[in-house]
């Protein structure tokens, strides 16, 4: 059975607890982060450590402990489960509390919760090879996504339309622009120029985004942040999103019309390709 992290102890998970008077269960006053395990490594943890402190920070929430503790909860959960290649899901939330709007006093303690997920393929997922069909539909989130909150019924809903739809995923439309996809964010790719959103508070700050970016200057590719339209996004020659969970997956199609030649593009496959090396190369 696996072992889970719940406020400092190591249980199985069948008897993992966390209140029924816990904000982050009934405010959804929570934050978390998923860190991808590749060959038994973390990919990017200090990434994930510095957005989770921003997200902390902007909710006037306290941190439960540490960078170099949680980097230990990590590495012992990867240990305890033997994983090789999956996630680390990690949250945090206010605590415990009587039901009140207000945020409780500062000496409530946070609830600190990390289990873990096998993934066997995420190395070589089926979806890398043949890429993602997509459909749009609006962005009905709340305004600050850029805090990488717990409140995810939105996204969740936007992955059930997708796959109502014959769709493996959505990206989110507002006022006429692609903002990123229900988990992941989004890019185009029209000749030598890559083009994804620029960040604000729109869109989470992707940690294998900011990766990704630096990778592709490096590889002496053209980057454009800033917004692009459906239209635009239509015409490209390629389309691909990134996430801790897929690293770089090959959109073919948004609604249902096929980009390019309907197959994953090459500047995916490229930087997919470096990520994975880069990554393995550097996991702590
Ligand atoms: N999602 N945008 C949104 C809305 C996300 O939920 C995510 C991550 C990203 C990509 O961020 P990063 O590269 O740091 O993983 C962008 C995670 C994987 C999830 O909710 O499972």
């Amino acid at each position: 059975m696996r072992i889970v992290y719940v406020n400092g102890e190591y249980v199985p998970e069948a008897e993992a607890k966390v209140s029924v008077f816990d904000r982050g269960f009934l405010f959804a006053d929570g934050v978390y982060e998923v860190t991808s395990v590749l060959d038994g490594k973390l990919v990017d943890f200090a990434g994930h450590a510095a957005r989770l402190n921003r997200s902390l920070s902007e909710l006037e929430m306290r941190a439960p402990c540490d960078e170099a503790a949680l980097l230990d909860i990590h590495r012992n959960l990867v240990d305890r489960n033997g994983i090789v290649d999956g996630l680390v899901y990690l949250q945090v939330t206010r605590g415990a509390a009587d039901r009140d709007f207000l945020y409780p006093d500062a000496e409530t303690v946070p609830t600190l919760v990390l289990f873990t997920q096998a993934k066997p393929d995420l190395k070589d997922p089926a979806k890398a090879r043949t890429g993602m069909d997509i459909i749009t539909i609006p962005d009905r989130r709340w305004g600050r996504r850029d805090i990488k909150t717990v409140q995810l019924l939105y996204p969740s809903m936007g992955k059930m339309m997708a796959k109502a739809a014959g769709a493996d995923d959505a990206w989110m439309i507002e006022d006429g622009a692609v903002t990123e996809g229900t988990s992941n964010n989004a890019y185009i790719v029209k000749g030598n120029t890559i083009v994804t959103r620029h960040l604000g508070e729109e869109i989470l700050h992707g940690i294998t985004r900011a990766a990704i970016l630096r990778m592709a200057a490096e590889a002496q590719m053209k980057v454009e942040e800033r917004s692009f339209t459906v239209e635009e996004a239509l015409e490209a020659d390629e389309a691909f999103v990134t996430s801790a969970s897929t690293f770089v997956m090959p959109v073919v199609s948004i609604d249902g019309k096929s980009l390019g030649n309907g197959a994953p593009g090459p500047v995916a496959k490229r930087l997919r390709e470096i990520y994975l090396d880069e990554s393995l190369a550097k996991a702590v």
